[in-house]
């Protein structure tokens, strides 16, 4: 794919929705509730969230937990409006409008204490996902954190029809044709 949104749907920005599991005190909670020991946090601490939408998450959570935070959306809209927020609160933040390829060759970050992508995996091809773990072979500090959701069954079974539906809505505006799976 050569557009740079590499046949991810664009058409319309994305939801400006929370998700405290992106939190780094929410994850350090989890961690702690299933027994694993977790280093305090610190000043030093830096954080980054992949795949931020609007960034309203990354934005909360820079706002209001120790530590800097990086992250990226390669949406342009998405990622002004990512900084916007960010430069209004003052929280000590850096978003970029890179995409994972391009984030991954970044020789300018630091490690990660946690790396958060929520609502990527399932959306995203092979080759991006392999640039997500590339992020995280390269950024993530030792002993740190990688958060990742993703769609299964059955709880993700009553959504996954429609969207069935809408990829193939969009394969057939695009090819003229229906795929040879339809
Ligand atoms: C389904 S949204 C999830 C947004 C946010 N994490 C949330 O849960 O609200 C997926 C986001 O990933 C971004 N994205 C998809 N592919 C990408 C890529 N190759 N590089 C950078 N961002 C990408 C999209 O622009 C979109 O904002």
């Amino acid at each position: 794919m050569n557009s740079w949104n590499e046949g991810y749907f664009t058409d319309s920005a994305y939801t400006f929705g929370y998700y405290r599991e992106l939190s780094p005190a929410f994850m350090r909670w989890c961690l702690t509730l299933k027994g694993f020991a977790v280093p305090e946090s610190s000043d030093d601490d830096c954080h980054c969230e992949l795949g931020f939408g609007q960034g309203v998450s990354a934005n909360i959570h820079a706002a209001a937990t120790v530590g800097k935070f990086f992250g990226t959306d390669f949406n342009p809209a998405q990622a002004a409006g990512a900084q916007e927020l960010a430069k209004a609160s003052g929280a000590d933040a850096k978003f970029f409008e890179d995409s994972f390829k391009e984030f991954s060759e970044r020789d300018d970050l630091p490690k990660f204490d946690t790396i958060g992508f929520h609502g990527i995996w399932s959306w995203v091809s092979d080759e991006n996902r392999k640039h997500m773990l590339e992020v995280a072979r390269k950024h993530l500090k030792s002993g740190g954190v990688v958060y990742c959701s993703y769609n299964c069954l059955p709880g993700w079974a009553p959504a996954a029809p429609m969207r069935e539906l809408l990829k193939l809505h969009d394969s057939y505006k695009v090819g003229g044709v229906l795929p040879p799976s339809a």
